[in-house]
């Protein structure tokens, strides 16, 4: 598997790729990969050809006070794991590539990115939006995937290829979970082995209020009852647990599909976030 760093050689690297008419795949990551982003990886090799993995932990997404600097970096295991996963190409950038001197353009997502975990990170979403569209035109893939732990991103950078003409498919991959149901996160590992043990009560909430919703329970105490659960279980507050609509990500008072229950929630310095679809 090649690593590269410089877009040159990128670009030609994915044309030889791409000879024959074969196709290519973009799986893109921050790095300090899990089973979640390997099952990615795996989706990637059954729809192309070709799979490029993007390792860039983006500056612009993360506000003043979070974890940019703490973001756990391995390049050397997470490489080893993709040539494992047969990988073609690791694109690799380093700040100074992916934004050099005097860059000055960015993308604004407005509306699908002004609540829930945009309304507690402002400019995160414009910070997603304009990395993965440079990750796009720089590897310039038929096909990028993404998870689904990130509902509300996956929405967003489903809109932006929509809205801005990427003509290309966006995938989104199903939540990787632990035994005890636990979404796969790179953030999980900040946790401590009794917060670990602790942040089960999370999706169990989560699962408990879609159930609940989906057997005609009033949607309000049902999403009152999860975040307290949510607290009950040992996180320190809740950001949102919220019934939307699954595309437009509307908030919704009422059963209606497609619905997906949308929740964050903060254990210690540790953020997570997780939803389920209702119904
Ligand atoms: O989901 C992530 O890991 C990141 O937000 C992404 C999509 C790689 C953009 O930096």
């Amino acid at each position: 598997m090649q690593i590269i760093r410089d877009i040159a050689t990128l670009h030609r690297a994915v044309s030889a790729l791409k000879q024959g008419g074969k196709s290519v795949a973009l799986v893109p990551t921050m790095g300090a990969l899990h089973d979640g982003h390997l099952s990615l990886v795996r989706m990637a090799r059954r729809v192309a050809d070709h799979v490029v993995v993007s390792i860039f932990v983006n500056p612009t997404q993360f506000g003043p006070n979070e974890d940019f600097a703490a973001y756990p970096r391995d390049e050397a295991r997470d490489a080893a794991l993709l040539v494992e996963e047969k990988a073609a190409l690791l694109w690799a950038p380093d700040v100074s590539v992916m934004y050099p001197e005097g860059h000055s353009t960015h993308i604004e997502v407005a509306e699908l990115g002004a609540d829930y975990c945009g309304a507690a990170r402002p400019g995160h979403f414009d910070g997603v939006a304009t990395v993965v569209a440079k990750l796009l035109n720089q590897v310039r893939p038929d096909i990028a995937l993404f998870g689904e732990k990130d509902w509300q991103q996956l929405a967003i950078i489903r809109r932006m290829a929509r809205d801005l003409d990427f003509g290309l498919d966006i995938l989104g991959a199903p939540i990787a979970r632990d035994a005890d149901g636990l979404a796969l996160s790179s953030r999980n590992a900040y946790l401590t082995k009794e917060q670990r043990a602790a942040a089960a009560a999370f999706p169990k909430a989560l699962k408990a209020a879609a159930a609940a919703i989906a057997s005609g329970a009033d949607v309000a105490e049902a999403l009152a009852e999860a975040k307290a659960a949510i607290v009950a279980g040992g996180f320190d507050s809740v950001d949102y647990v919220a019934l939307a609509d699954a595309n437009s990500l509307e908030r919704l008072t009422v059963l209606r599909q497609p619905a997906r229950l949308l929740a964050a929630a903060r254990m210690g310095k540790t953020r997570l976030i997780d939803n389920l679809a209702v119904g």
